[in-house]
């Protein structure tokens, strides 16, 4: 061991998430959790998920399998720190001793909130990303969780992470922790069959970004070492791990992002651009996002009255991979001289030609990424979720406060770099 934290990293660690993966895998969620030791569990999914086929299969083999089932369809999307404590609570008073999530990333990282607060209950801010929260360990193993995407974008089945709203300080944030990471992820790809073209447009970016912040971010050599094993992060940075996984996810996406949005009957393109997202979510379990996502939190959390088109929502809201994607333009351009060759590699792997030279790598990759951005009709920028120039300082304090996500990037930002961010997102077309 070090006995100084000024020496830099030099040890990565490989996080492999266990995943099934394929149509019909779902019909296995009632084996696998009677062969984890499970009699009751608590099954997370949100209304429209749950009258979906692909939870009635999955209800069929819990019960095939002598699983019993308390179900909670009550998450929302985009959930809340509110949210997150009825989720606990109904866990609790359920008396189960696992979880199954069915749905978006809203319903994984609800039900992953769940299992922390049943398991260790805690005042709300005691697990919470610092500064906002205590950033407190979590004590032990949760309960086993099944995470069953519906939707290709996250990845949360791979993560140790779960984002929300902390309505307090109006802004997104987080809890982080190896113990989060379900137990098995199962990716059922038959599920994105029925979803609207913008849901696969939004959480498709979502991927992507998963996918280019991970290969972008710090090199994790360039971390300090920390001073216990323990206190390695999560979000280690770049490493050689996620850069096989975020190359192949980035390489599926160039190829079929555009058709699985175009067509909802193309099963190729939809099933692919799920495996783009559990690869995506290796990639950034491992390695973490950065300045996209950090800005993404507060873009979503300062909201005025954008309703997205095709989503079954009351309340106004910047859908997740929307909100991420409108700024990763703008932060290729400015990320790109630290790792010119891994962003000239990314725009190639989106399409450009790859002949750009170092200083126009930034330029061809934001250019790859709006021309895709195009194509699925994305917002052409923060102007078209209804910000204006008045609304960035705003901005800025929201990102600023994401000092974790910041912290992963291979520039230092600041909020003078998030201000020039912030505009330079406002169009791109
Ligand atoms: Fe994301």
């Amino acid at each position: 061991m070090p006995d100084a934290p000024h020496e830099h990293e030099t040890v990565l660690e490989v996080e492999a998430p266990r995943v099934k993966f394929g149509r019909g895998a779902i019909a296995e969620v009632g084996p696998e959790a009677a062969g984890l030791g499970l009699r009751r569990v608590a099954l997370f999914t949100d209304r429209h998920v749950g009258r979906l086929p692909l939870v009635e299969r999955a209800r069929a083999s819990l019960r095939a399998a002598g699983v019993d089932v308390a179900e909670f369809d009550a998450v929302r999307i985009e959930p809340t720190d509110t949210s997150f404590r009825e989720a606990a609570a109904f866990a609790l008073d359920a008396r189960v001793d696992g979880y199954v999530s069915i749905g978006g990333g809203s319903v994984i990282d609800t039900a992953k909130a769940a299992n922390l607060y049943a398991t260790y209950p805690a005042p709300f801010e005691r697990y919470v990303n610092a500064p906002l929260g205590d950033g407190a360990p979590v004590p032990g193993p949760l309960a086993p969780h099944i995470a069953c995407p519906t939707t290709s974008g996250t990845g949360s089945e791979c993560t140790g992470i779960t984002i929300f709203d902390f309505e307090a300080h109006d802004v997104k944030t987080g809890i982080a922790s190896r113990r989060l990471r379900p137990t098995l992820g199962i990716v059922d790809p038959d599920a994105t069959r029925t979803l609207p073209a913008t849901v696969v447009a939004s959480s498709g970016f979502d991927v992507l970004a998963h996918a280019l912040e991970s290969f972008t971010a710090k090199p994790y050599t360039q971390r300090l070492r920390p001073l216990t094993p323990q206190a390695r992060p999560l979000s280690q940075g770049a490493n050689p791990y996620s850069d096989l996984a975020c190359v192949e996810a980035l390489r599926v996406l160039g190829e079929h992002l555009v058709r699985a949005v175009d067509d909802a009957s193309d099963d190729e393109a939809r099933e692919a651009v799920m495996w783009a997202a559990t690869l995506a979510g290796i990639g950034f379990g491992n390695a973490g996002v950065h300045v996209p996502h950090g800005m993404a939190y507060a873009v979503a959390g300062l909201v005025r009255d954008f309703v997205p088109r095709e989503y079954d929502v009351d309340h106004a809201m910047v859908p997740h991979g929307m909100s991420v994607i409108v700024s990763a333009p703008a932060v290729a351009k400015f990320t790109a001289s630290a790792a010119p060759e891994k962003h000239r590699r990314a725009a190639t792997l989106l399409g450009a030609d790859g002949s750009a030279h170092d200083d126009e790598v930034g330029d061809a990759l934001a250019a790859a990424l709006a021309r895709l951005m195009r194509a699925t009709a994305m917002p052409s920028g923060l102007r078209a979720l209804g910000y204006a120039d008045a609304d960035v300082p705003a901005l800025v304090e929201g990102a600023f406060a994401q000092q974790r996500l910041l912290g992963n990037a291979p520039r230092a930002v600041g909020r003078e770099e998030l201000t020039a961010l912030f505009r330079s997102a406002a169009a791109y077309w």
